[in-house]
């Protein structure tokens, strides 16, 4: 089943085409990987979905609503959360807090609904949100860094904090943007276990950047792959790894000749 379908995306920056034509759908479910050069515009697709960008031309659906023109907190509301590529959080507060933040897209929902008055509600509301906020502390193993200011915490580790803002948004589709980046061997091997665990215990369906190839072959269920802003091939990790439009793009003319 389809739960994010682009069809025919570009997109231009002054003379540079960053994207050009690009199509691709989402299964519920899938782990979905994005992979190419740098600059290649694996970044930009994220901020076209997530409505930091306009695409020129193209759509966005997402569970059948065209979220193309859509502004970022509409797009992060109806459920598609993110991660940014050079980490967005706040320095200055806690590990907590900042995951704590993921969960404000929930609050003050409903509230003229409830019978309880406005103080209660917000008491109570609190509670269940600290208590996602905890459990997905426990998840990502982030007991130590739980009262830690960001700013004191290793770059893996606050990578590690941006994941769990965004699950705690509780979206449908979570984009990952160089989620490893900066993290040891160990903490790779977690990741990728965590990665699994989010789509079968959350249920929510991934799109990841991602330069670690370890990692992109073994969690994906497909992978497309650009080059200059153009999809260069899409397939199951078996077959990207031996495309030659790959190999050349990473490695260059000679090595698919050789
Ligand atoms: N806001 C922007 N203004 C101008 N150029 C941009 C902007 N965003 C991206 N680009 C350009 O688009 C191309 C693709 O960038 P990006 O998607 O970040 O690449 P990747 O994430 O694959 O490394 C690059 O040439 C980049 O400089
Ligand atoms: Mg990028």
């Amino acid at each position: 089943m389809s739960i994010l379908k682009i069809s025919n995306m570009s997109i231009s920056f002054g003379g540079l085409t960053a994207l050009s034509d690009i199509s691709f759908e989402l299964n519920k479910g899938q782990i979905f990987s994005i992979i190419g050069p740098n600059g290649a515009g694996k970044t930009t697709i994220f901020n076209c979905i997530s409505g930091n960008y306009r695409p020129n031309s193209g759509k966005i659906s997402f569970n059948g609503i065209n979220i193309t023109k859509k502004k970022p907190d509409k797009v992060a509301k109806l459920g598609i959360a993110r991660t940014f590529q050079n980490i967005e959080l706040f320095s200055h507060m806690t590990a907590l807090d900042n995951i704590l933040l993921g969960r404000h897209i929930h609050m003050k929902n409903g509230v003229l609904k409830s019978m309880l008055t406005f103080t209660e509600y917000l008491a109570k509301e609190e509670i269940k949100h600290r208590e996602v906020a905890e459990e997905i502390i426990d998840f990502l193993d982030l007991q130590s860094a739980r009262n830690q200011f960001v700013i004191n915490l290793p770059y893996g580790t606050r990578k590690l904090v941006e994941l769990g803002r965004a699950l705690a948004m509780s979206p449908e589709i979570m984009m990952l943007d160089e989620p490893s980046a900066g993290m040891n061997l160990e903490e790779r091997e977690d990741l990728k276990i965590w990665i699994k665990d989010i789509r079968d215990d959350f249920g929510i369906t991934i799109i990841i950047v991602e330069h670690d190839m370890n990692l992109v072959m073994n969690i994906s269920d497909e992978i497309m792959a650009l080059n200059f802003g153009k999809k260069i091939a899409q397939g199951k990790p078996e077959e990207i790894q031996k495309h030659p439009e790959v190999i050349k793009a990473y490695l260059g003319e000679e090595a698919v000749n050789e």
